[in-house]
């Protein structure tokens, strides 16, 4: 439904996309994942055909972005990634007028807006004016107004960034709806939980590059082995990496600022329970202790080496608590 191939595009020294590749099957959602400046918004417009690639080519349900960009806007609906209501109308009157801007006739238009306005959990609000809306319900109202075109595809960026939790999972169950109807969605995010949840596919990209693809799970699979995590008192922290260095398969990484050790498992359960039996002789009680699967934060970590999060890859850690220096603990 959505084919990009070779998709480059510079704004002057500034190489926001270099040779892009992506397919998304119908019905599908796929994530588009990338720390800020990663280059998303700009796919996100080339798509949209609000601004032409340098090099390559994009076609919505096979028609070129740049051959036929008003069949392509036909097509599509977008909500981007910062609220494109008018302040001054109420919430349906925002909506009637996309509709009546899709040249829908009038009473199809009231329709479509009830409709969107029901869906979005708008409708108590639904005649006052959008200036005392809150900002996931203005997030909302721009999501509605995409969707009263009925698009094919659901271009959406970054469309839960600054929303809050509640908003958000609201956001995700109104999402995974569309696409259970039909709907083909394209999603950006900054968030790795949101791409995790989301998509079926994911591309990570980093500075314009495609970095990795694949699902979810195979992106983390990349990594290999699940991780026993054990967080344990300060003091504990050298005693605790002794007793452990034969459990596992890997090479330990250990967070001296946060006391925190963990350990590539191959036999995760058997491991796990060595671990216990090993901390419980020693006894040390760790302040927590799991097993888990690596995260897409460990993936991104691994490909980048920078958290999504990380603006600058080695600015100092803002907790205050320092790092303790190995060499210079006493035995
Ligand atoms: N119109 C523009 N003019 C100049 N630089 C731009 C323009 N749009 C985007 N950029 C730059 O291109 C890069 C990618 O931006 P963008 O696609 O907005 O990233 P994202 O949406 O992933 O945060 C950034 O370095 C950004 O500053
Ligand atoms: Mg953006």
């Amino acid at each position: 439904m959505i084919e990009v191939e070779g998709v480059s595009k510079s704004f002057g020294p500034t190489k926001a996309l270099v040779d892009v590749d992506m397919s998304v099957p119908i019905g599908t959602i796929q994530g588009l994942l990338g720390p800020n400046g990663a280059g998303k918004t700009t796919l996100v417009r080339i798509l949209a055909t609000l601004l032409a690639p340098d090099a390559g080519r994009a076609r919505i349900a096979g028609i070129d972005v740049r051959q036929d960009p008003n069949t392509v806007r036909s097509l599509i609906g977008l909500a981007g990634q910062y609220a494109a209501v008018d302040e001054t109308l109420t919430g349906r009157e925002n909506l009637v007028m996309v509709g009546r801007l899709y040249r829908l006739a009038s009473p199809l238009a009231k329709t479509r807006a009830e409709e969107a306005l029901e869906r979005l959990g708008l409708v108590e609000a639904a005649d006052r004016p959008v200036k005392t809306y809150s900002g996931g319900m203005r997030r909302r109202l721009d999501l509605g107004a995409s969707l009263v075109g009925r698009p094919r595809v659901l271009i959406l960026d970054e469309p839960t960034t600054g929303l809050d939790p509640r908003t958000r999972l609201d956001m995700w169950a109104f999402i995974r709806d569309l696409v259970a109807q039909g709907t083909t969605v394209l999603l950006t995010t900054q968030y790795l939980e949101e791409a995790d949840q989301l998509a079926d596919h994911i591309v990570v990209i980093d500075r314009g590059k495609v970095i990795a693809a694949g699902t979810s799970d195979e992106l983390k699979s990349r990594l290999g082995s699940d991780l026993i995590e054990v967080e344990v008192a300060e003091s504990d922290l050298d005693r605790t990496t002794a007793v452990l260095s034969d459990v596992g398969c890997g090479k330990a990484t250990i967070d001296e600022v946060r006391a925190r050790i963990t350990i590539p498992v191959c036999d995760p359960v058997p491991d796990l329970m060595a671990a216990l039996r090993v901390l419980d002789k020693a006894g040390i009680t760790p302040k927590d202790l799991g097993l888990r699967r690596p995260s897409l934060d460990d993936v991104f970590l691994a490909l980048t080496g920078r958290t999504t999060g990380d603006e600058d890859s080695d600015a100092p850690p803002t907790t205050g608590r320092r790092s303790r220096q190995r060499a210079g603990t006493p035995a």
